[in-house]
This record gives C-alpha cells, sequence and structure tokens, in this order.
C-alpha cells in the first residue's frame, strides 16, 4: 500500500498520482483492481449515494459507515475519508474527538478537511503531530458553499489568487500531507504547485497539479444526471444499467427468463410428491 510519504515522492518524480472517491464495498474493490493510487471517502457520498441536496447533511457517522465498506473492498489502498461539515468547527477539543472516532474506526490511512481559516491550519498540525496525516482541500470548498456564494471557480481575480496562493503555503507549512484543489484556473494551480513540496490533486485545477481526482458516480456515470464541465466520464452506466433492468423486466414478462439454463431440475424424478 502507498503512504502519504510515497506521494510526496510521486510529486518529486513527476509520476501524477490518481485519486477517486469510492462510498463502498463494491466501489473500493473496483478502485483497487483498476490500481489507483488512493481512494477519498468523501462526504460527496451525501449528494451521489444517499440522494441530499448537499454535503452539509451529511454526518460522522455516515462517513465512518461508508468508510468502513470501502476498507473491506479495498484493504491495500491508501484510504482518504472527509471530516464532514461541522465536524471540526465547533471546538478544537470536538474536533480531534470526531477525528479520533473516524480515523480510529475506519482503518482509514488518513483524513482530509476543507479550507485555511480559523483554527483549521493549528488542526492539521495537531492531527499530524498525533499521527494522523492530514490532506487539506482549497480552492472550491464544497461544504461552505453558502459563504461562497455558489459552485463557482475559485482566485480568477488577484485578491482571491494570492489569498490561495497564502493559504496553500499555510497548510503546507502546518503539515498537510497533500493538497486537494477544486475548481482553480489552471495557471494559479501552476504557480500553487510549484511554491509548496507537498502534492496538489487537482479537480477541475487543470493539468499541473502532481494527481488528479474524480468523483466515482461522475466517472462512470451512474446515478447522476448534470456533470460539470471539469468531469470526463469514461462509461455511461446510467444508460448501461436501465437497459439492463429493462431487459430483464421484458424476459421475465415474456417468460424467456429463467431458461433452463438458470433453472434447477430432480436428479430423479420418482423423488417428486404426487400431485392430486
Ligand atoms: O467529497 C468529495 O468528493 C471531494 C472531492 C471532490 C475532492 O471532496
Ligand atoms: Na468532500
Amino acid at each position: 500500500m502507498l503512504s502519504v510519504t510515497d506521494l510526496k515522492n510521486m510529486k518529486d518524480s513527476g509520476e501524477k498520482i490518481t485519486m477517486v472517491t469510492a462510498y463502498d464495498y463494491p466501489s473500493a474493490k473496483q478502485a483497487e483492481h483498476a490500481g489507483i493510487d488512493m481512494i477519498l471517502v468523501g462526504d460527496s457520498l451525501g449528494m451521489v449515494v444517499l440522494g441530499y441536496e448537499s454535503t452539509v447533511e451529511v454526518t460522522v457517522d455516515d462517513m465512518i459507515h461508508h468508510a468502513k465498506a470501502v476498507n473491506r473492498g479495498a484493504p491495500d489502498t491508501l484510504t482518504v475519508v472527509d471530516m464532514p461539515f461541522m465536524s471540526y468547527h465547533i471546538s478544537q477539543e470536538d474536533s480531534l474527538r470526531n477525528a479520533k472516532r473516524i480515523f480510529q474506526e475506519t482503518s482509514a490511512q488518513s483524513l482530509k478537511v476543507e479550507g485555511a481559516s480559523g483554527d483549521i491550519p493549528e488542526l492539521i498540525k495537531r492531527l499530524t503531530d498525533a499521527g494522523i496525516p492530514v490532506i487539506a482541500h482549497l480552492g472550491l470548498t464544497p461544504q461552505t458553499v453558502n459563504v461562497l456564494g455558489g459552485f463557482k471557480v475559485q482566485g480568477r481575480d488577484e485578491a482571491t489568487a494570492q489569498k490561495l496562493l497564502d493559504d496553500a503555503r499555510k497548510v503546507a507549512d502546518h503539515g498537510a500531507a497533500a493538497l486537494v484543489l477544486e475548481c482553480v484556473p489552471t495557471e494559479l494551480t501552476n504557480i500553487i504547485t510549484n511554491a509548496i513540496d507537498i502534492p496538489t490533486i487537482g479537480i477541475g485545477a487543470g493539468v499541473d497539479c502532481d494527481g488528479q481526482v474524480l468523483v466515482y458516480h461522475d466517472i462512470l456515470k451512474y446515478g447522476v444526471d448534470r456533470l460539470p464541465k471539469f468531469v470526463k466520464s469514461y462509461t455511461d452506466l446510467n444508460e448501461k444499467g436501465t437497459e439492463a433492468l429493462r431487459n430483464y423486466h421484458s424476459d421475465v414478462k415474456q417468460e424467456t427468463f429463467p431458461s433452463a439454463d438458470h433453472s434447477f431440475f430432480m436428479k430423479n424424478k420418482q423423488n417428486l410428491p404426487e400431485q392430486d
């Protein structure tokens, strides 16, 4: 299994890092079999799997429940679990307790937190000092979308670009193991990636990041309707899955399923009870 220090070596050697989200046993198993470098149990779980309106409804218990299933499916893949909305904002004590629970109960190798404001850099440092590697997440941070004013590209003007670079330096200085950059202009990604010595992992942040992350359901077009511009889908399971189910439905109605191939028969018909 890769460790977070291997990620740093990959940055130094120029080998791109691949990350995909997974939320359950089968998706994790697929990611591991595909050779994906690392798995993120993202709080996007709330929207893509649980059907919530946003990620703010996701709880610590939700994350633990799903991350445990992911661990069973991909026991040999470096796994990162999102700390969900408000689980690391009330007090440092509360944040540490939640982090401890998620880390211990899921056997994940790392946690991820959004932003660099307030006590978050200090939290990154304290968790890292305690032995919990932390991945930071800047740019579009969905947990604060109500403050950011929508799902928009971040850091497009001079002031916000500078702030993003300063924040990236801050989380790196506080010991973050890697940095997810979401919806950031490619030119700014390039500057940030060169400015810090931890790997950047981009989603909607261009090709210059040290790695890329996408949501499992977006890659497979599975259960999602509209896809953001930065997503590339590699198949269409909405179509393939619905077609398969439609064919099953029709086979049953027409009695073409189950066929003899899918049925069991008596070895000796004399064993059958008599019909009255
Ligand atoms: O929850 C998630 O899926 C994420 C990725 C978009 C980075 O945080
Ligand atoms: Na997330």
